[in-house]
């Protein structure tokens, strides 16, 4: 078979990610090899966002130059796949005379398909971009059971994967353009996830991302049939795969978290004491117009509550700021919640009107300027924070799996809280990726911790 390039530029979440790895992996029967240069690639697919205005921008103005590209590389195949491609259907085309295939977020099983008709000659591919609710989520091809379907196993070293447990979103928080995109939740069945962790172990992978755009609410609007397994419990089986060193799970609504699920921070050795916990405003009167469904003071409770669980756990938040009427007292609230629960990292966004979403018809825009200046006074503060958080680890032992090299003869891995950890190996021990190595934190920064590679016997 002839042999062709493929290169996927991924935009947005871990859900992304893991379709783009999925895309690669549906292309490689059919002879496509990935390849890091976009101009002369004879398939370049955009998985793109559109969770902000930006993200999708930026889609447009590669397209822009991907014209280009094709210009001197006439074969080149060019495909948007995504949210974007899901909300804007044909537009793109029309915008884009230049772009081969548009591809939904539910569609991207079809890329073979489409790849085949294209090499029959057909011209005008219609977009793909149904979003039927009720398809099941396909048993995805993580590795290949007859070494047909998929991509060899995980490269040597590769010690983390993702493993999508649910798509869509049914919460229609006012802001936000997922639900219009990625369509109501379907749950995967619970055997084909667990199948799935378990060979992705066997095939040497330590730690695994349980995926899912609100994963607390799995099973629960979508039971698949004679399944009624809720996320605490999919999340105790999956667990208990033998072999499976570190487990996390993301996102997560406040609203759906049980005390079940938190519980399992206490009970499950191998879940990563890291929790990301999206809160988005600190005012009640913000949370309320974002139809969030809960309160400040009850996501206080749960953070104490996690926290009473596991004492060392590392948490994290996506913050919006500058939402529609957020007046100088409502960021005064979300200055004062940061200052309560003191995060460990947080990701923070200017509010961005979304068309089709609620709050896009609500009035009452915050000034550019104000939500520049809010944003920054959070940022700042935060990173104190952060700093001041992960100063909290000097003279700490932590266990790092190793990433690769990093700068500066250092390595890098990352902690079970999932910081960033570079350290110099000991006695010219050479570490390899995937290796688990236990590291004296000697230096805190804002965004990393740095140490010492100690040996069995070095610890006291
Ligand atoms: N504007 C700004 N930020 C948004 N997010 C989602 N929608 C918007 C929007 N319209 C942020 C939320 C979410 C993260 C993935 O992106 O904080 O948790
Ligand atoms: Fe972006 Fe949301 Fe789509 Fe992910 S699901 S790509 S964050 S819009």
């Amino acid at each position: 078979m002839k042999q062709r390039s493929l290169h996927i530029k991924t935009f947005g979440c871990q859900m992304n990610e893991r379709d783009s790895e999925i895309i690669e992996q549906l292309l490689f029967p059919l002879g496509f090899i990935p390849v890091a240069d976009m101009q002369t690639a004879d398939l370049v697919i955009l998985n793109t966002c559109s969770v902000r205005a930006k993200a999708e921008q930026k889609v447009y103005s590669l397209l822009g130059q991907i014209r280009q590209y094709k210009s001197r590389n006439p074969g080149m195949l060019v495909a948007v796949a995504g949210c974007v491609a899901q909300q804007e259907k044909e537009r793109i085309m029309q915008r884009m005379p230049h772009v081969n295939m548009v591809i939904g977020t539910r569609q991207i099983y079809k890329i073979p398909a489409m790849i085949t008709r294209i090499d029959a000659g057909q011209t005008n591919l219609k977009p793909e971009v149904d979003l039927d609710d009720t398809m099941q989520v396909q048993p995805f091809l993580q590795v290949g059971r007859n070494g047909s379907q998929s991509s060899p196993s995980p490269a040597p070293g590769e010690y983390k994967k993702f493993v999508t447990i649910m798509q869509g979103c049914n919460n229609f928080c006012s802001y936000c353009v997922v639900p219009l995109t990625r369509g109501r939740e379907v749950s995967r069945p619970v055997a084909d996830i667990l199948d799935e962790v378990r060979l992705l172990v066997e095939q040497g992978v330590k730690e695994i991302t349980l995926l899912g755009q609100n994963v607390n609410s799995y099973g629960l609007t979508n039971p698949v049939a004679d399944d009624p397994v809720n996320f605490a419990a999919l999340l105790r089986l999956v667990s208990a795969t033998p072999g499976l060193n570190r487990l996390r799970f993301t996102t997560s609504n406040p609203k759906d978290l049980s005390d079940d699920l938190m519980r399992c921070f206490a009970e499950l050795e191998n879940l990563c004491p890291q929790f990301h916990l999206p809160v988005q405003s600190g005012s009640n009167r913000i949370l309320s117009l974002m139809n969030r469904k809960y309160t400040v003071e009850e996501y206080l409770q749960k953070v104490e509550a996690l926290r009473r669980y596991r004492p060392d756990i590392a948490l994290g938040t996506d913050m919006i700021i500058g939402f529609p009427g957020e007046t100088e007292e409502d960021f005064a609230a979300t200055m004062r919640l940061l200052e309560t629960v003191r995060f460990h990292g947080s990701f923070s966004f200017k509010y961005s009107d979304r068309p089709g979403t609620r709050a896009a018809s609500l009035g009452n825009p915050v000034n550019e300027e104000v939500k520049s200046e809010r944003l920054s006074r959070f940022q700042d503060r935060q990173d104190e924070i952060s700093l001041a958080r992960n100063r909290e680890y000097l003279d700490h032992i932590l266990e790092v799996i190793v990433e690769g090299k990093g700068k500066k003869g250092l390595w890098q891995g990352r902690s079970s809280t999932n910081h960033i950890v570079h350290f110099s190996p000991v006695r010219s021990q050479e570490p390899h990726r995937g290796d688990a190595v236990m590291v004296r934190i000697d230096k805190a920064g804002q965004h990393s911790l740095a140490g010492t590679h100690i040996q069995e016997g070095d610890e006291s």
